[in-house]
């Protein structure tokens, strides 16, 4: 964009002030702009289709994964980053909120919410989802990047933001989505070897609804999620062929969704039943997305093909 202002003699009032928020832009960083954060896309290469407010995940002053932020819904559209085998035990949850979402000077770290009876920001109770949205809500706080696809302790730790979690059902977050991430993460242990991808999202109610009905924080329907490794072992078992380079799957968030993109395995324990997940090809999962947010959405550059 700053190219083309400068190729564009003389400088209109427009183009200055588009130079001048993309300025501003710069300053902030983190808040509008994939940019320092890139390499958490495959090919550097974010989902293309769906609006929102980049985040570039920072803590301890680095980087750590990529989220696309909805202000309207109060919570990410997805979060993307690099799987990494875990290690140790799953770190307590220490939650996180985002200062710059509020105050475009904010430096970009995420910090802890105050340890209650101090309270958070007014500003940032309407920038973002708190604490208080989710309790008594019915629903968990359910993870995008999950903690246990990291090895670093920072990395983990910074998974634990509110920006990047959504209303989740404990029927889901502690069953079959929670075999979900086990499984990638066993697969991709033993079967990527270069870098692994994740993109993980979520598919919203066609009409919207919202936690404890106030209108603040968006409940999904469905998550999906989708890996891209392109350099994986030539010798997967048969029943994993299909899973390389891309893989992709829907989990239900609610067991009275209809069947029609995940149906329901009525054996299930009582607990999760409803919740199930269903594995798919990823052009399958973009197909869905199309329908559901009424516009093409590309996961990963050329559908993870070809190197
Ligand atoms: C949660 O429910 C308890 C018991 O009904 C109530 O005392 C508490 O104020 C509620 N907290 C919030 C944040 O809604
Ligand atoms: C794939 O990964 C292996 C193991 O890390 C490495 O030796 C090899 O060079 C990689 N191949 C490509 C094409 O990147
Ligand atoms: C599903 O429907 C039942 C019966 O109408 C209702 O009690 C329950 O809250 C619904 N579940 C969700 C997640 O909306």
């Amino acid at each position: 964009m700053l190219e083309a202002i400068f190729r564009t003699p003389p400088l209109t009032a427009l183009g200055v002030l588009l130079l001048l928020s993309s300025l501003l832009n710069l300053c902030s960083g983190d808040v509008g702009d994939f940019s320092p954060c890139l390499n958490y896309f495959h090919r550097a290469w974010p989902l293309k289709g769906l609006q929102g407010t980049p985040i570039c995940q920072r803590f301890d002053n680095r980087y750590h994964f990529a989220t696309l932020y909805s202000r309207d819904r109060r919570t990410p559209l997805f979060s993307a980053y690099i799987y990494n085998p875990p290690q140790g035990k799953r770190p307590k949850g220490n939650w996180k909120y985002e200062p710059q979402l509020a105050n475009s000077k904010a430096d970009g770290n995420m910090v802890p919410f105050p340890i209650p009876p101090a309270k958070v920001d007014q500003n940032v109770v309407e920038s973002q989802a708190v604490q208080e949205d989710y309790i008594n809500s019915s629903y968990t706080r359910g993870h995008l990047n999950p903690s246990q696809h990291h090895t670093d302790p920072t990395d983990r730790y910074a998974t634990f933001t509110l920006t990047n979690v959504v209303p989740q059902k404990a029927g889901s977050n502690d069953g079959p989505w929670a075999k979900l991430e086990s499984s990638v993460s066993q697969r991709l242990q033993a079967y990527c070897l270069g870098e692994a991808h994740v993109v993980t999202g979520i598919i919203p109610y066609e009409k919207d609804r919202w936690l404890k009905d106030k209108g603040r924080v968006a409940i999904p329907e469905y998550l999906w999620s989708a890996y891209c490794c392109q350099n994986f072992s030539q010798n997967l078992p048969k029943s994993l062929i299909d899973t390389f380079p891309s893989y992709a799957a829907i989990g239900r968030n609610d067991p009275n969704s209809t069947e029609e993109i995940v149906p329901v395995n009525p054996k299930r324990k009582k607990a999760f039943l409803g919740y199930d997940v269903r594995p798919m090809p990823l052009p399958t999962l973009e197909t869905y997305l199309k329908q559901r947010y009424g516009t093409p959405i590309s996961v990963f550059y050329e559908q993870c093909s070809g190197s």
